[in-house]
């Protein structure tokens, strides 16, 4: 968009889903790069609203709440206060927090479903889907769980297995149950509303390709769909918990989580100006963090329906789809909004060489890291930042954090600040100095530091933040250069004018460095204001030379940043290795159970105590052991499959319980004559079931 016809803003940030709370991979991919636009934004007098909240509706949400005995409203309320907290805490300065179980977001998104309902958008369509009878509920996918047609793990969900990656339908599963009573489910007819997003395929294409400049990743994807065909999509859900279906014969139908969260950003822009305009705060505003900014003045719909008005979503890879066809499209049906100009997506962050994964709770959390590293948030946000996942997936490990912290926030930045201001206050009892006869070498810098504002400026207007990012660490480079060349702490023996000209050269590149870091680090360029006692803010002043006049008293210095010892990071590396050993734990109960038995089928089978009494490996497997037990009864070989996990030596005397009654079988080449009972994990990692004290070999088992 032409930046001359730009008169105002609107940014916004993937709503969060409200069933768990917010990990470095979110914030490293959209909350970080937003905030940091936004900051940049009003450093330059930009008329910006910077709108979020919480995605509170969605299956998820009440699988969690079912498993956890709680209503979706608990849930959604313990993860919106948890969230909206971290956000705050981490310097995210939304305008408003919102949330999409409020009544505002309930209003707005059933009258814009009316709004596309009354135009004749939607086509209603019968078909089948899974039914529970049991629970006498239609089943979303997630509910559903059965064996993977790709892969054959037993536990996938119905809309996708977590063994192999694959997107899959319900219908696929072989032998699918239902999670609510363990039930197969049978299909039945139901009736839902489609968005026929084929219709606006062209009206998609163009303006697609009015976006050439968009990411790669984001233009490539929206291709790829469009070259597909787009299908209709049903924009209702068989659910309870969500926001109605605004019709006579939708009973037990909500709106589809895809269709009202985008809806969020306008329901939530809305609130923001309704209750400014007011006055006054929502009776439920406390937990709605809205006018973090103060009082809004204006109009909602100049922020979504005005053609001077640029509106740009920051969201995850994982949303281009929904961001940049589903969403124009329900805009374009919908008439009178302005479609985003860009929707600077993401890609992954993983962790220490691993994909982020809630479900396993590999993941560092926002909440919790600020427990533990307390008031470090710029620390987390520069190495996000720094490493963000802008054009490929990337990976954060804990050492990186470490070393980029040390040698670049404490050695580059937090150096060259503290050996100005201690010089300042050593030399000239923290008064800035007057600057005297300029050298061509401090021409030099002098002209460095002017054009370093004008490069960061445009390396984020091109959502190039890391790149923005390095460039402000080059002045502070420039900076510790600068003073490493000149030597101040020896001139001034000789030469107290020279060394008033360095130090007023250093700190009006501190000075600098406080607006130029503000849009990354806030924390950093509030506690550099309060040295400085500078008020300044403005972007345009950045590279200036005259931003702290000769005489101006500076406060005394603070360290900005601290070294993070080799033990910290290591808490933090076994903290993770160790959830995951829980998670495995809790994974393993949560599988379901296999279908009932009655107690003729569970007597028939004799299970003993034995002890392996030989082991050895079975030639040309990689699995398989042969063992020799001592059964009590006899002496016997059993062929067992866990050579992975065991070295013969080291199970020889060991007390194991074995299935003596089961009809011998020959594997490659030995006859196995019962089988020793195992607990795997849901690793597939494997430790024998015996006695946990030792028992008589023969004894009974049941
Ligand atoms: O992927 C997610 O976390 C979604 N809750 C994002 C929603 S973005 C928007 F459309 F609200
Ligand atoms: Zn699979």
């Amino acid at each position: 968009m032409d930046n001359s016809k730009i008169k105002r803003y609107t940014v916004t940030a993937a709503l969060p889903y409200t069933n768990g709370p917010v990990h470095i991979g979110h914030l490293a991919g959209v909350y970080l790069p937003a905030d940091t636009y936004v900051r940049f934004l009003r450093a330059n007098n930009r008329d910006v609203k910077f709108i979020c909240g919480s995605d509170e509706n969605g299956v998820p949400i009440t699988l969690k709440a079912k498993r956890e005995g709680v209503s979706p409203q608990e849930v959604v309320d313990k993860y919106h206060k948890i969230i909206g907290d971290s956000f705050r805490d981490f310097g995210v300065s939304f305008d408003i927090y919102h949330r999409t179980s409020s009544q505002m977001h309930h209003q707005t998104a059933s009258d814009f479903f009316e709004t596309l309902y009354n135009k004749g958008v939607f086509t209603e369509e019968v078909t089948e889907q899974y039914y529970d009878e049991k629970a006498q509920t239609f089943l979303a996918d997630r509910y559903i769980t059965g064996t993977c047609p790709k892969c054959g793990f037993e536990n996938a969900y119905g809309d996708q297995c977590e063994n192999c990656g694959s997107t899959l339908n319900a219908t696929d599963l072989i032998n699918p149950k239902s999670t609510l009573s363990g039930e197969p489910p049978v299909r039945k007819e139901t009736k839902n509303w489609f968005l026929p997003l084929e219709k606006y395929e062209d009206q998609l294409r163009t303006y697609i390709e009015s976006h050439k400049e968009w990411k790669p990743n984001v233009y490539g994807q929206c291709q790829s769909w469009l070259n597909a065909g787009l299908q209709p999509r049903a924009m209702t859900r068989d659910l309870d918990w969500g926001v109605k279906v605004p019709l006579k014969d939708a009973t037990g139908k909500v709106l589809y989580v895809w269709f009202d969260a985008p809806i969020g950003y306008i329901s939530a822009t809305r609130e923001l100006f309704e209750y400014a305009r007011l006055d006054v705060w929502n009776p439920k505003s406390e937990e709605y963090y809205i006018n973090q900014n103060g009082v809004q003045k204006g109009n909602w719909e100049d922020y979504w329906k005005d053609d001077s008005t640029k509106l740009v979503h920051f969201i995850g890879k994982d949303n281009i789809v929904f961001h940049c066809i589903i969403f124009p499209a329900m805009l374009m049906a919908h008439g009178g909004y302005t479609l985003a100009d860009n929707v600077p997506a993401n890609e992954f962050l993983n962790l220490e060489g691993q994909k982020i994964s809630t479900s396993k709770n590999w993941a560092v959390w926002l909440n919790e890291y600020l427990v533990e590293f307390k008031d470090k948030q710029d620390v987390l946000r520069y190495v996000l930042t720094a490493t963000a996942p802008e054009t490929k997936d990337n990976d954060f490990t804990w050492k990186d954090f470490q070393a980029r912290n040390n040698n670049e926030l404490v050695a580059v930045f937090g150096n060259f600040v503290n050996r100005v201001v201690v010089l300042t206050h050593k030399y000239f009892g923290g008064k800035v100095p007057m600057l005297m006869d300029v050298t061509p070498e401090d021409q030099l810098v002098i002209d460095e530091l002017a054009a370093a504002p004008a490069k960061i400026s445009a390396s984020i207007e091109q959502y190039r933040f890391r790149e923005a990012l390095t460039e402000v660490m080059n002045v502070a480079r420039i900076g510790n250069k600068y003073l490493a060349e000149t030597e101040p702490w020896k001139v001034i023996k000789t030469d107290e004018d020279r060394v008033r000209t360095i130090l007023n050269i250093s700190l009006q590149i501190v000075a600098s460095l406080e607006i130029l870091v503000e849009p990354f680090l806030p924390f950093t360029a509030d506690k550099l204001m309060k040295m400085l006692s500078y008020g300044g803010h403005q972007w345009e002043d950045a590279g200036k030379m005259n931003l702290l006049v000769r005489g101006h008293q500076l406060n005394e210095p603070v360290l900005l940043f601290e070294k993070i010892e080799d033990s910290e990071v290591e808490a933090q590396i076994d903290k993770l290795n160790k959830s995951k050993d829980d998670n495995i734990k809790a994974n393993t109960i949560a599988t379901p159970a296999k279908e009932n038995i009655d107690f003729e089928q569970f007597s028939a089978m004799d299970i003993r105590v034995a002890t392996i009494i030989a082991a050895e490996k079975v030639e040309k497997t990689k699995k398989l052991l042969k063992l020799t037990l001592d059964t009590g009864i006899d002496e016997r070989t059993v062929v067992s499959g866990i050579a992975e996990y065991f070295k013969p030596e080291d199970i020889i005397g060991k007390q194991v319980s074995v299935l003596v009654n089961l009809a011998p079988r020959e594997i490659k080449g030995v006859v196995s004559q019962g089988m020793i009972l195992m607990s795997e994990n849901a690793n597939g990692e494997l430790t024998f079931v015996a006695p946990i004290e030792n028992h008589n070999n023969g004894s009974i088992v049941r």
